[in-house]
């Protein structure tokens, strides 16, 4: 039986009727066609579905849906400011911070939230708190420059 739910997302307000079963990952991808939030690994192993709720990263894929309502939710599909990137998807470009780009969304979400949080004092205490977002190519260093250069 759907159960009613209000959520914001990307600024924007939404009335859905939604499963309770449903997570906020699949609500997003599929209910909001917002595709830039990854599934990589559906069970919190990846990272390639951060977003942020209320301003803190989660993995959306451990989320219920319902559980949010009346959060907002903030996918990398928000952080642009009309044809403006955020300084980090700027960052990200500058220093190469991907490869195939699948973890990109989530990377990008995890290193503001880095950033926010207080936790990017030094690259070693970036990479602690970027561990949770896995990169099959590899690029972690081009990451943590990334964020070097946004915090500074
Ligand atoms: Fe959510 Fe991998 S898809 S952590």
């Amino acid at each position: 039986e759907k159960m009613p739910l209000s959520i914001e997302v990307n600024g924007k307000m939404h009335q859905l009727s939604v499963e309770p079963r449903v997570t906020l990952l699949d609500l997003l991808r599929e209910q909001l066609h917002l595709t830039g939030s990854k599934k990589g690994c559906d069970h919190g192993q990846c990272g390639a579905c951060t977003v942020h709720v209320n301003g803190s990263r989660i993995n959306s894929c451990l989320s219920l849906a319902v559980m949010n309502e009346g959060k907002k939710i903030t996918t990398i599909e928000g952080l642009a400011q009309g044809d403006k990137l955020h300084p980090m998807q700027e960052a990200f470009i500058k220093h190469d911070g991907f490869q195939c780009g699948y973890c990109t969304p989530g990377q990008i979400m995890s290193a503001i939230a880095c950033i926010k949080e207080g936790h990017a004092n030094s690259e070693a205490e970036i990479r602690e708190y970027m561990s949770g977002n896995i990169c099959r190519c590899g690029a972690y260093p081009n990451i943590v420059d990334a964020i070097v250069e946004v915090k500074n």
